[in-house]
């Protein structure tokens, strides 16, 4: 049985009454990773916040199924208790604070071990950062671990990652990927992980193809790639597609 798998699911904004989804359908895989890839504006955040609970937006049609159970219309509250996590993109609220108490001011209330172990997960010496502020001095890449770290902390089911490699430089983001997928041996957790960058094919196992709110193609990620660089006319980026078969 697949994790999380979204059903026919149709989204308005609620402000607006805009519909910004139309009839998206996948499913992700126990213990994978599945990217969610898709041009500027074809409501990848609007689904992952959709996914997510969060009160922005109006489920009109189709269903959100976690773990067997049909979570359409529960609170977000209720949906990160049973295991679903969304990455805060920026953790810029918490700056002054002491990473020991941003990492403690998740849910689960860690102990000491558990702290320590989500820190070395992410590549950073607990004794180096712990009593260190949340400020300027940190590295983006530093940040990053950080938020990944927290994230672990609420020991997720489903964690959605959107577009954590922006802003990132090249060697940055590539390691990234690396610690994306210790984090997914190491906690068991399936990944959402949206991001334009074809290097995430390293460590996805599917891809959706999201385009004008719509699933154009969900299949492994040489397929989904190929369709995506065609329909956004990148021609390099789809030979390279295209001779790797
Ligand atoms: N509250 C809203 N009202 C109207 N349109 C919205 C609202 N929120 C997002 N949109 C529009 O929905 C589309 C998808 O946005 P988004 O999900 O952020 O796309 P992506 O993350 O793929 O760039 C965009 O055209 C955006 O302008
Ligand atoms: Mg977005």
């Amino acid at each position: 049985m697949p994790i999380l798998s979204i059903k026919n699911l149709s989204v308005k904004a609620k402000d607006s009454n805009r519909k910004i989804l139309y009839n998206v359908s996948f499913k992700i895989e126990r213990n994978s990773t599945h990217l969610l890839i898709g041009p500027n504006g074809s409501g990848k955040s609007t689904l992952a916040q959709t996914i997510m609970g969060l009160p922005r937006f109006r489920v009109t049609e189709g269903k959100i199924i976690f773990q067997g159970k049909d979570i359409t219309h529960f609170p977000a509250s209720k949906r990160a208790k049973m295991g679903l996590t969304l990455a805060f993109q920026e953790p810029a609220y918490f700056e002054g604070i002491k990473i020991r108490d941003f990492l403690k001011a998740g849910n689960k209330n860690p102990s000491e071990k558990d702290l320590k172990k989500s820190l070395r997960l992410v590549g950073l010496e607990p004794d180096e950062v712990l009593s260190r502020y949340i400020d300027k001095t940190l590295s983006g890449g530093e940040r990053k671990r950080i938020e990944l770290a927290s994230v672990i902390l609420m020991k997720p089911k489903v964690l959605i990652l959107d577009e954590p490699d922006s802003g990132l430089d090249i060697i940055i983001y590539k390691e990234l990927y690396d610690i994306l997928e210790n984090v997914k041996e190491e906690t068991g957790a399936s990944i959402l992980l949206i991001s334009h960058r074809e290097e995430t094919g390293l460590i996805s196992q599917k891809a959706s193809f999201l385009n004008k709110g719509k699933i154009v193609l969900t299949g492994n990620f040489r397929d989904v790639m190929r369709k995506y660089c065609q329909s956004i006319g990148r021609k390099k980026l789809c030979r390279k597609f295209q001779s790797n078969l």
